[in-house]
């Protein structure tokens, strides 16, 4: 693994090594005690041209617990404000000893095209570009499913609901679920915020949010991408939440042991209320802290493979 662009490039195989690798680094991740620090003497480089708190703070965490030098681009004072190339400001960056970049743009494919002008020896890490790919969100989301309800997944019934159209969440998720033999996948939207039916081979499409939460192991609700959606999509906030909210009394129709998970930042009271964001079968705080230790594998099997 030279790059991790999108959880497309991996095989189930890969996707299990790096969760393997992530379970390793979990009890200690949140820590400053590391037992190993495989990259001191390394610098990564958080080049965030988009905003983030979970992404680019678990990040900076990962690397500097596995003994990286951490360099937080600021795009607000950075010279990409006068005009300067991506292009030029990777080679900027790596002309001064960055070696592992961690890029969030909000256009496609930057990332990947990235990776077709960076030096040799520089290893890129696609933290979310536009609506294409988010893998390590994807990773740290098996890895919470992992935990609660165990390594084979195809027993399992997951419901993704909301704005699967915008997110690109959702369609690293969708990668991993195929690639771990998920039992059933539900997806549920409105006919809007769905995407095109080739993305969504192997899911059953539900027409409610009803239908895809009864009887589930796992729901997963999305925010809506009020930035990546054209005005009108949405012509209320109050019955989005109606229809497609996850309240307690939807999340009833699930199994009574189903996880509730949200990769954040939340729109409480749109997607999810306050009392199922905050209640017993929340682990949104768990994907927090998977994150950590999610990022340190992947960073780890970066270099390894170096
Ligand atoms: N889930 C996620 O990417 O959150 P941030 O935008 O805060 O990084």
């Amino acid at each position: 693994m030279k790059h991790l662009l999108s959880l497309e490039d991996l095989p189930r195989t890969g996707i299990e090594s790096l969760l393997g690798r992530a379970d390793g680094w979990r009890k200690t991740a949140l820590s400053g005690q590391q037992p190993r620090q495989p990259l001191t003497g390394r610098t990564v480089v958080n080049l965030f041209f988009e905003p983030s708190t979970r992404t680019r703070s678990s990040f900076e965490l990962a690397a500097k617990r596995l003994g990286a030098t951490v360099l937080n681009f600021d795009m607000a004072s950075s010279s990409a404000r006068k005009g300067e190339t991506l292009a030029d400001t990777l080679y900027t960056l790596e002309a001064m000893g960055g070696e592992i970049f961690v890029v969030r743009h909000a256009v496609d494919g930057v990332v990947a095209g990235l990776a077709e002008v960076c030096a040799d020896g520089t290893r890129l890490i696609n933290a979310g570009d536009g609506r294409s790919a988010h893998p390590t969100q994807g990773l740290l989301d098996m890895l919470t499913i992992r935990q609660r309800k165990g390594r084979d997944f195809s027993g399992l019934s997951v419901a993704i609901i909301g704005d699967v159209r915008h997110s690109r969440v959702a369609r690293s998720d969708l990668h991993a679920l195929r690639a771990l033999d998920t039992g059933e996948i539900r997806v549920a939207a409105p006919p809007a915020l769905l995407p095109d039916a080739s993305e969504l081979s192997g899911c059953l499409v539900c027409e409610d949010a009803d239908s895809a939460v009864r009887g589930a192991d796992v729901v997963m609700t999305l925010r809506l991408q009020r930035e990546r959606m054209e005005d009108g999509l949405v012509a209320s906030l109050e019955a989005y939440f109606r229809d497609w909210g996850i309240t307690p009394e939807r999340l009833a129709l699930a199994r009574p042991d189903a996880i509730v998970m949200h990769p954040g930042p939340m729109n409480r009271g749109v997607e999810i209320s306050d009392a199922v964001a905050d209640g017993p079968q929340s682990v949104i705080r768990d994907q927090v802290s998977n994150g950590v230790a999610v990022r340190m594998a992947v960073l780890e099997a970066l270099v390894a493979a170096a």
